[in-house]
């Protein structure tokens, strides 16, 4: 695995990849702090793809003036002992001053998704992640990008970037990885302490619920979505943020869930926002399995 600190280099490496006859490039973007729904994405490139690379950058644009940057957690070497064990072809980590050129100006203003579900409670989270995903996929030129589906609304702003703006290159969503009591794997779980870690797994419990109800039978968007926050609001240490049934899309609420829905949730555990998300299929979809830990 090599590793690129600089935008030059890393270009050049893939150009020299593709010219060695390497057909499939594959792009894993993440903000290191790497676990294993990070690692779900890098397996499904290395399936996918005959080079592979992984970004690690934690991307100052998309975090709020008051949000956890500077203590965003950076294990680099750790990190870097994973994407080994993985066989990656190369790793991308370059400093903020190396992305963000001094003078720099221009932004990808993702438009109205970008007021929807986490935008609405970060301004501005969705323009940079755009903004650092746009020029990623310029820097490796990727055949195709993997994505977590644990950041759905995230993927909807990815998709209409990649629809609206002609970039050559294949979003792919992964599953959602969890641990053994339902709480999706993210990098921030581990500011959470102990009561505060057992109290989170009532994100994946309402989700559940919604689910049970809407194999039931139930299609209300607004009957599943009050049952959501019941169940969140029987925990007296979480703080909703919001919980939302969704065109996973356009980020609009639906009325009822006959076409497939996207049942969406954020929930404060202390000053800790999780996200967490379930994919209800319309009638006649298939469901892709979730991934084991
Ligand atoms: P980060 O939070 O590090 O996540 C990197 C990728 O891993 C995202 O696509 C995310 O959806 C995926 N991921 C995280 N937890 C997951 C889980 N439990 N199961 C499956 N996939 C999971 O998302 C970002 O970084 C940034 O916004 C980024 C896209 C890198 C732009 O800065």
């Amino acid at each position: 695995m090599q590793i690129y600190r600089t935008i030059e280099e890393m270009r050049a490496a893939t150009r020299a990849a593709r010219a060695s006859g390497r057909r499939h490039i594959g792009l894993v973007p993440t903000m290191g702090a790497l676990h294993e729904g990070h690692l779900a994405l890098v397996r499904a490139a290395r399936a996918a793809c005959d080079w592979v690379v992984v970004s690690i950058f934690v991307n100052p644009l998309q975090f709020g003036p008051k949000e956890d940057f500077a203590r965003y957690p950076r294990p680099f070497e750790r990190d870097c002992q994973l994407l080994e064990a993985e066989k990656i072809d190369a790793l991308f980590a370059p400093s903020a001053e190396e992305m963000y050129r001094a003078g720099a100006t221009t932004a990808v203003e993702a438009g109205e998704l970008s007021a929807r579900l986490d935008g609405r409670s970060r301004p501005g989270h969705f323009r940079g992640v755009a903004t650092v995903v746009a020029k990623l996929l310029h820097i490796v030129e990727p055949d195709i990008a993997f994505f977590g589906q644990k950041d759905a609304a995230q993927l909807a702003v990815l998709r209409r970037m990649v629809r609206d703006l002609d970039f050559p290159v294949e979003l792919r969503m992964v599953p959602i990885v969890r641990e053994a009591d339902g709480l999706a794997l993210s990098s921030r779980n581990q500011y959470l302490d102990p009561a505060q870690r057992k109290a989170a797994t009532v994100v994946y419990r309402a989700l559940m619920r919604v689910q049970t109800l809407a194999d039931r039978g139930e299609r209300s968007a607004q009957a599943l979505a009050e049952t959501g926050r019941a169940v969140v609001a029987e925990e007296p240490a979480a703080r909703l943020d919001y919980f939302e049934i969704v065109n996973p899309d356009t980020l609009e609420p639906v009325a009822d869930i006959t076409q497939g829905a996207l049942v969406a949730a954020a929930v404060y555990f202390g000053a800790t926002r999780l996200i967490d998300n379930l994919v209800l299929l319309g009638a006649g979809e298939v469901r892709a399995p979730e991934l084991p830990r």
